[in-house]
């Protein structure tokens, strides 16, 4: 069923607002990564004046790894909990409040200095992990709902645009002439409270998602106005009655808590697809990249790491605009095994020169190669698809819980990544991006066999396919048969 892709300026301005969120994930994801040894002065000298001695260097690494995964420990317990407040609150009444945690957040990263406290800085970093938690659940939900089955993915990967021009930004107040110095790091990082402060001035400007307003509230009249103006055209009626049978097959299932999705059959394949692609995003090593990249660079022998850095910013954003131009045409799965394959190669060519620079000093120049490669190859799928996928592969019943579990998922292994990458390459040197190939390719053969491709189909059709394959009692973890039906007669596949 098609329902038009028009993009009016009215969806354009909710998206856009929704995507402020994201952006602030990017921010707060990439800011620690350049002002490390600044703040990691000032840990050292709130440490002398308060116990006359200096920081020991298992302490102050200890306090800076925390600092530094706080944010992911937030991010898991904020994801957790969005299923908490969409269906009682609204989904934009949501993302209004979780502005509060903003707020917070950077009031305590902001006031440490002046308070010498790095307990604060710790606390604030965990209070913006949870808000960017909650972000990552928010935003691909109320973007994938208010928008034309046309360009949902399109619409879906500006989640994935705001994130990685957050990290951008981030990458360039960082730099030492900006904010990254030792009087400006608290502006720095507080910088958060102006995107919070802008999207409280224009979210109340946006609609609610027309589809919680009929198939959770019944407010039938209240969704058709704000549908009509959405699309910008009267003729709304094939978005209405998809919307209909949507909120009937909700009717007859039961309330969906997040136990249910493991125990119906009918959930159990489409959470088990939408967990193992959050892992395939994370696990791709890609935060090896954004969180240590500085390292990574001066280890390949760069001599300006930081501006590599910011290329490799650069880079990450200009494929996250062409995944945008390229996903309605081509479709998810080819474009996320594209982006698998591609990651997986250049992590091989990054081994080979990390391990020949002694011998080939030439070889720093192909590691930088190397990595650019690794995150355009990640941006062309694994990047933006992980996120807005969920989503779509599930109906407006079981839709929160399956994005709670999801990005549950996604963070905790964020959380391991980025605990664990500095030891793992203590441990293996120039081989570590070996062990994530390897993932690449496990996840590559996954994505293969068992992911179905979502492009043009409406919420319905696509849990259709699903309840149709787990009542047929197929192979649990197989796509469902009109999934590889589609997939054969599809010529861009
Ligand atoms: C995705 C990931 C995030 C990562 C970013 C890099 O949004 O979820 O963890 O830092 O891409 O662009």
């Amino acid at each position: 069923m098609e329902c038009g892709g028009q993009v009016t300026p009215r969806l354009l301005m909710a998206v856009g607002t929704a995507v402020i969120g994201s952006l602030q994930f990017g921010y707060n994801t990439g800011v620690i990564n350049a002002p490390q040894n600044i703040i990691e002065s000032f840990y050292n000298e709130t440490w002398s004046s308060r116990f006359s001695e200096p920081i020991s260097q298992t302490t102050l690494t200890a306090l800076w790894s925390l600092s530094v995964a706080i944010f992911s420990v937030g991010g898991m317990f904020g994801s957790f909990s969005v299923g908490l407040f969409v269906n009682r609150f609204g989904r934009k009444n949501s993302m209004l409040m979780a502005n509060v945690l903003a707020f917070v957040a950077a009031a305590f990263m902001g006031l440490s200095k002046l308070a010498s406290s790095f307990e604060m800085l710790i606390i604030g970093r965990f209070i913006v992990g949870l808000y960017c938690g909650l972000c990552t659940g928010f935003v691909p939900l109320y973007v994938e709902e208010i928008s034309p089955t046309s360009i949902r993915g399109a619409l879906g990967t500006l989640h994935q645009l705001g994130v990685v021009i957050g990290i951008l930004m981030a990458q360039i107040f960082g730099t030492e002439s900006v904010m990254g110095n030792a009087s400006l790091w608290p502006l720095l990082l507080a910088f958060t409270l102006l995107p919070a402060v802008l999207q409280c001035v224009l979210l109340p400007l946006c609609p609610e998602s027309p589809r919680y307003l009929l198939i959770n509230c019944n407010e039938e009249s209240k969704a058709r106005s704000i549908l009509v103006k959405l699309r910008g055209t009267d003729e709304v009626s094939e978005d209405m009655q998809e919307m209909k049978e949507e909120g009937q097959q909700m009717m007859r299932e039961k309330k969906v808590t997040i136990p249910e999705l493991f125990r119906s059959p009918m959930y159990r394949q489409p959470i088990f697809v939408a967990i193992m692609l959050q892992l395939s995003q994370q696990l791709s090593g890609i935060n090896a990249v954004f969180y240590y990249s500085t390292r990574i660079f001066e280890r390949a022998g760069v001599s300006q790491p930081v501006y590599a850095t910011i290329g490799a910013g650069v880079v990450n954003t200009a494929f996250t605009v062409v995944s945008l131009f390229v996903v309605e045409r081509v479709g998810r799965r080819p474009l996320h095994l594209t982006g698998l394959m591609g990651m997986a190669v250049s992590a091989v060519f990054l081994t080979v020169a990390m391990a020949l620079l002694d011998q080939l000093k030439w070889m720093s120049y192909v590691s930088i190669v190397a990595i650019f490669s690794f995150v355009a190859f990640f941006e062309i799928g694994p990047g933006p698809i992980p996120w807005f996928i969920v989503a779509e592969l599930f109906s407006q019943g079981p839709r929160p819980a399956a994005i709670a579990v999801a990005g549950f998922s996604n963070w905790s292994a964020n959380f391991l990544v980025g605990m664990c990458f500095p030891y793992v390459e203590q441990l293996c040197g120039p081989y570590v991006f070996i062990i994530f190939t390897v993932l690449l390719l496990g996840f590559f053969t996954f994505t293969y066999f068992k992911v179905p491709e979502t492009k043009g189909r409406t919420f319905d059709e696509i849990a259709a396919g699903f309840r149709q394959s787990a009542g047929q009692g197929a192979d649990k973890y197989s796509a469902p048969e009109e999934f590889n039906t589609l997939r054969g007669d599809d010529p861009d596949l």
